[in-house]
């Protein structure tokens, strides 16, 4: 089993579980014993305020990591130290809030160079996370990315640096709607920047076993999906316990362990840990 693994959890739909599922499945296996870092890959600072942080308030955040390893990448290691959070419940957290999106300015102009070929060209726009995460690699069994909807380049960046790609689609009407762009921007990655790139699985989130609309989703996911990419065995079940539970800075597996939404991040954590 390969270990020291990094999965971003991407979809350009909103609302779909992403963050939640970032979360929940870092808990899951941190409570199996893995050692694990979240990376908030998103300028809403929505993993960093569901881990109980205000975003606003972070000084030292992903932001700071990126702007690091474009401009004094020697210093690299020195500010990972200073950046990453240790949460109540043991995980490493890399928080993010609004400055995130001063980097990917930064990351965008950056590429305008490497299109013109002048200034820093021979530094790749979208190589820039993967050095932060190779400088973090070694220090944890799973790092996982939460990925934002609006800065594609900060998207590619987590894909280009990552091992796996789990695709979160909520069951629910047009569900599937972002997943056509998620695979083929892990299809671009994979063949530009990153030929190890793997997606983990479709993930179905928001289930409920009635309405029958939610199963005719899940029947349409694995018609459309299973066979060429792998479908999760086991849905996110809809649970408002699941919403409750980052209002007070914890994963549903602490807030409500029996609740069936935990279950099934629990065996979501077993098939992670099942990958090679
Ligand atoms: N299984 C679930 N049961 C009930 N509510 C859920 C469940 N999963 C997620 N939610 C809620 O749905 C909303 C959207 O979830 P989340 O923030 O994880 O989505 P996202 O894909 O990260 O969104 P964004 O695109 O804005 O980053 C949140 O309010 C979250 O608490
Ligand atoms: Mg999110």
């Amino acid at each position: 089993m390969r270990e020291n693994m990094v999965i971003s959890v991407s979809n350009q739909k909103g609302g779909v579980g992403k963050t939640t599922t970032v979360l929940n499945l870092g808990t899951a296996l941190g409570l199996s014993g893995k050692k694990i870092l979240l990376i908030d890959n998103d300028p809403q600072g929505n993993l960093t305020a569901a881990l109980g942080y205000i975003p606003a308030e972070q000084k030292r955040t992903l932001a700071n990591l990126i702007l690091t390893a474009i401009d004094y990448p020697e210093d690299l290691a020195l500010h990972i130290e200073r950046v990453v959070l240790h949460t109540e419940s043991g995980l490493g957290l890399i928080p993010a809030n609004r400055r995130l999106a001063d980097a990917a300015a930064r990351l965008q102009v950056m590429q305008l160079s490497q299109y013109n070929a002048v200034g820093d060209a021979e530094r790749c726009c979208e190589r820039v996370m993967g050095e932060v995460v190779s400088a973090l690699r070694d220090l944890y069994d799973y790092i996982i990315i939460d990925c934002g909807l609006k800065h594609e380049l900060l998207t590619v960046n987590a894909l280009a640096a990552s091992d796996y790609c789990i695709i979160p689609v909520q069951s629910h009407f047009l569900a599937s709607e972002g997943v056509p762009e998620v695979l083929d921007m892990v299809r671009s990655v994979k063949a530009r920047f990153n030929p190890k790139l793997e997606i983990a699985g479709i993930l179905l989130t928001m289930y409920q076993s009635r309405p029958q609309l939610c199963r005719s989703v899940q029947e349409t996911v694995r018609e459309l999906y299973d066979g060429e990419y792998h479908v999760f065995d086991r849905p996110i079940e809809y649970s408002i316990k699941v919403a409750e539970s980052p209002a007070v800075g914890q994963s549903i597996l602490e807030y409500a362990p029996k609740c069936p939404a935990s279950e099934s991040y629990r065996s979501l954590a077993q098939e992670v840990l099942r990958l090679g």
